[in-house]
């Protein structure tokens, strides 16, 4: 709870091509949440160097993301939108932390296991300890609320475990995070693969719509997109390309299937798959302009980064001085 409202906090990694499935999924459901939380969202640069990064590309994908990020709809004064780096707190609760978690509790995550395979030549000790700087993140703020994918649930219960030991010994120091189950966006399947979610990580790009493809490639890839023979556009699990498609066309309108399959009843697949890419090219076309707009504004860009990172940090410094002085570190001498 900070200034009356709960708080929800979401860390994001700079990494990789942002894709039509982010933003129905997640970013385009988070515009509004600032009129109920008090939102924080963390342009997480210290977990992104658990896997070796390019300097001068961890630099512009985290701008990157911050700009889009303010393109889509995050009004970056009632939001907090900031690099994790920028606020010293993070990696200093991370030590402390990291000293309240078993190494038996590190041993079973399965995003570690993961990774280690698939970066074998670098198995570091951050990448072991990236669970412990995310609860950093999470407890720092008293967060009441997270909003967390599939695949990062077991680290909200792994933030849960370490806040629970921490306030047994100490008393009530941190609110004990909660998976944020609210309005939940549309999942986008692959175009190539309905059964897959659209993923940033998938090889084939026609798989994906990625958020500043330009508008050709966009009807390009929805022309492309799998579907089945029988050319009826029905509304049902066994149809799963079709299906995809609806979805994707009713997060765009914000139709319900039933509108969007009348619409198109007696129209073949062709016409369908059009009308969805130019949907689609309808909503992303002036995120892609304000982007452009944003990037030739260095100067605001560069204000807000500052600011938010003043706002953080005075959350942050709060509950840090609060945790060292409980766990016993000297006062400052000021
Ligand atoms: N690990 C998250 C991911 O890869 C990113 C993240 C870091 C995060 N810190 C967080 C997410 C805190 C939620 C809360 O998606």
């Amino acid at each position: 709870m900070l200034d009356g409202k709960k708080t929800l906090f979401s860390g994001m990694q700079a990494t990789g091509n942002f894709t039509l499935g982010n933003y129905m999924g997640a970013l385009k459901n988070w515009i509004t949440l600032n009129e109920e939380y008090q939102c924080f969202y963390c342009v997480v640069d210290l977990h992104s160097i658990t896997v070796r990064q390019d300097p001068a590309e961890l630099k512009k994908n985290a701008r990157a993301l911050l700009a889009l990020y303010i393109a889509a709809g995050l009004d970056p004064v009632k939001n907090c939108i900031y690099y994790q780096s920028h606020v010293s707190a993070h990696a200093e609760l991370s030590w402390i932390l990291n000293c309240f978690t078993y190494m038996g509790e590190l041993n079973r995550m399965t995003q570690f296991k993961d990774k280690s395979a698939k970066y074998s030549d670098n198995i570091n000790a951050g990448l072991y300890t990236y669970p412990v700087l995310m609860a950093a993140d999470i407890l720092l703020f008293q967060s009441d609320v997270v909003p967390v994918g599939a695949d990062q649930k077991q680290h909200l219960e792994i933030t849960r475990d370490i806040a629970e030991r921490f306030n047994s010994i100490y008393g009530d120091v941190f609110t004990i995070p909660e998976p944020y189950i609210g309005k939940t966006g549309a999942k986008i399947m692959s175009l190539q693969d309905p059964a897959k979610k659209m993923s940033k990580s998938d090889e084939n790009i026609n798989a994906n719509i990625y958020l500043m493809d330009d508008p050709d490639t966009i009807i390009r890839k929805f022309k492309r997109a799998v579907t089945d023979s029988d050319n009826q556009i029905r509304y049902t699990e066994d149809k799963p390309g079709i299906k995809n498609l609806i979805d994707i066309y009713c997060s765009a309108t914000n139709k319900t299937a039933q509108e969007a399959v009348k619409e198109f009843d007696g129209k073949g697949y062709g016409d369908f798959k059009l009308a969805v890419g130019e949907t689609v090219v309808s909503i992303l076309k002036p995120i892609q302009d304000r982007v452009e707009e944003l990037n030739k504004d260095k100067g605001y860009i560069d204000g807000i980064i500052k600011d938010n990172a003043e706002k953080a940090n005075y959350f942050a410094a709060k509950t840090l001085r609060k945790v060292q002085k409980k766990i016993g570190l000297p006062e400052k001498i000021r």
